[in-house]
């Protein structure tokens, strides 16, 4: 932890700021030592991170979050294609490049980390990134060199964070695994300054019908599978898809005009893009956890004006997800989207 993450963090429970106990330090960083709220409660520091979690809400996100955890110790990849600005910018097509210079940015559900180098390289003054599971260690790994960048364990839905401090929080692929998505956004409304901007990216059930007539069953299965197995029918799963897109997806997926003649032809594009390996772990991790919602357009909508938000933006990477940009919800305000009046 950079000792300048004490600016931002505050006890989950009480809201309190906390106070740096028995600090041992080395290269700037804090190793070890502790960080204590108002009514006396103590979250330890280990291995650079300060754990700020609270008890789960559900059994279904303590699953959720355990599998992750060991998902980002077996895929804990760093580099390549997976973590390239070009990814990035393809998930999140409703941000810019000048949306990070000198910007205070939270990755909310950083996984790995993957992305935290991203939005440091370009020009962040400050990224922090929170994720609820063991992940946080090998975040802490992967970005301890970058001195603007610091890493926190902590939930999404009880925030160790100040409000109204960050110009802009990115979520790439959380928010449909949480307990309580709504809640989930509007704690991260709360993190937002009054300018700030928040952006998503969310499964899609549209162009998603076919997959997940496929998956939902196994889905039911998966998430109680020991990992050895799971991994051994990623791995099995992994060979047809990689198979698929590269021969049969990338000879007859689509037509000449560019619109897709066999189903979810721009997902398969994007998946030969990847090596064997990343389709491995993207098989593994549509399998792993029990927590995970498919959004229709109309639910996408409700989630933003639940949370307070005001929607400006939205895309549909490849066909079968959204990437949805918002700010804090002015009262009274109505924003325009895609063509259409958001509340
Ligand atoms: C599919 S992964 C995406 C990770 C990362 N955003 C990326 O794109 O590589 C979902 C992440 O959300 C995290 N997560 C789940 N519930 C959370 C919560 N309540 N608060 C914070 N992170 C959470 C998981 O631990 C996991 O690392």
């Amino acid at each position: 932890m950079k000792l300048w993450a004490l600016e931002y963090l505050l006890c989950p429970e009480t809201g309190s700021p906390v106070e740096l106990r028995d600090a041992v330090c080395e290269d700037g960083e804090v190793m070890a030592g502790s960080l204590r709220g108002a009514s006396g409660r103590e979250y330890p520091i280990r291995r650079g991170v300060p754990d700020l979690t609270l008890q789960p809400v559900s059994s279904a996100e303590d699953q959720t979050v355990a599998a992750f955890g060991e998902e980002w110790d077996i895929f804990d990849y760093r580099e390549g294609f997976v973590a390239s600005r070009e990814l990035f910018f393809t998930f999140f097509p409703v941000l810019q490049r000048d949306d990070f210079p000198g910007r205070v940015v939270l990755d909310a559900g950083c996984g790995n980390g993957r992305w935290l180098g991203r939005m440091a390289e370009m020009g962040s003054r400050r990224v922090i990134g929170m994720d609820y599971s063991c992940s946080v260690h090998n975040s802490w790994l992967n970005t301890r060199h970058l001195p603007n960048v610091t890493v926190v364990q902590g939930s999404i839905l009880q925030p160790p964070l100040r409000p109204g401090v960050f110009d802009l929080i990115a979520s790439m692929g959380v928010i449909h695994h949480l307990d309580d998505p709504v809640r989930g956004m509007r704690e991260l409304g709360t993190l937002l300054r009054p300018q700030g901007k928040i952006a998503v990216w969310l499964y899609g059930q549209e162009g998603n019908e076919l997959y997940l007539s496929m998956v939902r069953p196994l889905r039911k299965l998966c998430p109680h599978l020991p990992t050895k197995l799971l991994l051994l029918l990623s791995r099995m799963l992994a060979v047809p898809v990689w198979a698929h897109a590269h021969a049969t997806n990338r000879w007859w997926g689509t037509r000449r005009d560019g619109t897709g003649r066999l189903p979810m032809a721009g997902y398969f594009d994007f998946l030969s893009n990847l090596t064997f390996d990343d389709v491995v772990s993207t098989v593994y991790d549509q399998l792993t956890p029990q927590l995970a919602r498919y959004y229709r357009r109309d639910e996408v909508d409700a989630l933003f004006a639940d949370a307070r938000l005001t929607l400006t933006a939205c895309d549909t990477p490849r066909g079968n997800s959204y990437s949805v940009a918002g700010t804090r919800a002015i009262s009274g305000a109505k924003s325009e989207c895609c063509g259409r009046k958001v509340a």
